[in-house]
């Protein structure tokens, strides 16, 4: 398995990931079109014998912080280690680029909770009704 930045031709089974990973809370096609115009170095894929098996967006902010805005592992490659790699692989981008803090939102029943406090995260903050009426976020942050 390796990682590498996203190209162009591979955003259509990005978002086919996207879609799989959080239904109707995934981003649409032309976000992650405009991701990969924005964040070039920080949206990368994982390949394993050519095909995508995850994928991990992040992209720096405000002065020395970095956000990781999605997060997608496909089912089969679950529980590999996968995830991991890409949160590793998308915090050392932002942190050559200059982010010493790094944030992210998580739903709070999500079992990536466990992946990044394993990581160093903590969580900062509650916001209710994020993902709609009821669907709070949690905000984690690292650094
Ligand atoms: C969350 C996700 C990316 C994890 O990917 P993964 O490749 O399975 O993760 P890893 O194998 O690297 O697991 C790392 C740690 O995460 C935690 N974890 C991952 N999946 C878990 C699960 N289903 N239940 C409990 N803990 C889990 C564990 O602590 C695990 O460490 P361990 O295997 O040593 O116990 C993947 O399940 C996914 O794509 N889910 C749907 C999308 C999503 O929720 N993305 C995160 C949005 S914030």
């Amino acid at each position: 398995m390796r990682i590498r930045p996203a190209d162009k031709g591979d955003l259509t089974e990005l978002h086919r990931l996207e879609r799989a990973a959080f239904g109707s809370h995934a981003y649409p096609a032309f976000f992650l079109r405009q991701a990969w115009d924005l964040w070039p170095s920080s949206l990368l894929v994982a390949i394993e014998t050519s095909a995508i098996v995850g994928y991990v967006l992040a992209g720096r902010g405000d002065a020395d912080e970095g956000w990781i805005l999605s997060l997608a592992v496909a089912p089969q490659a679950r529980r590999m280690g996968l995830g991991r790699r890409l949160t590793e692989a998308a915090i050392d981008v932002l942190a050559s680029q200059g982010c010493r803090r790094v944030r992210l939102t998580v739903e709070p029943a999500s079992a990536a909770q466990a992946l990044y406090v394993s990581l160093g995260f903590v969580e900062v903050e509650r916001e209710p009704d994020y993902f709609g009426p009821g669907q709070a976020r949690v905000v984690m942050s690292r650094g």
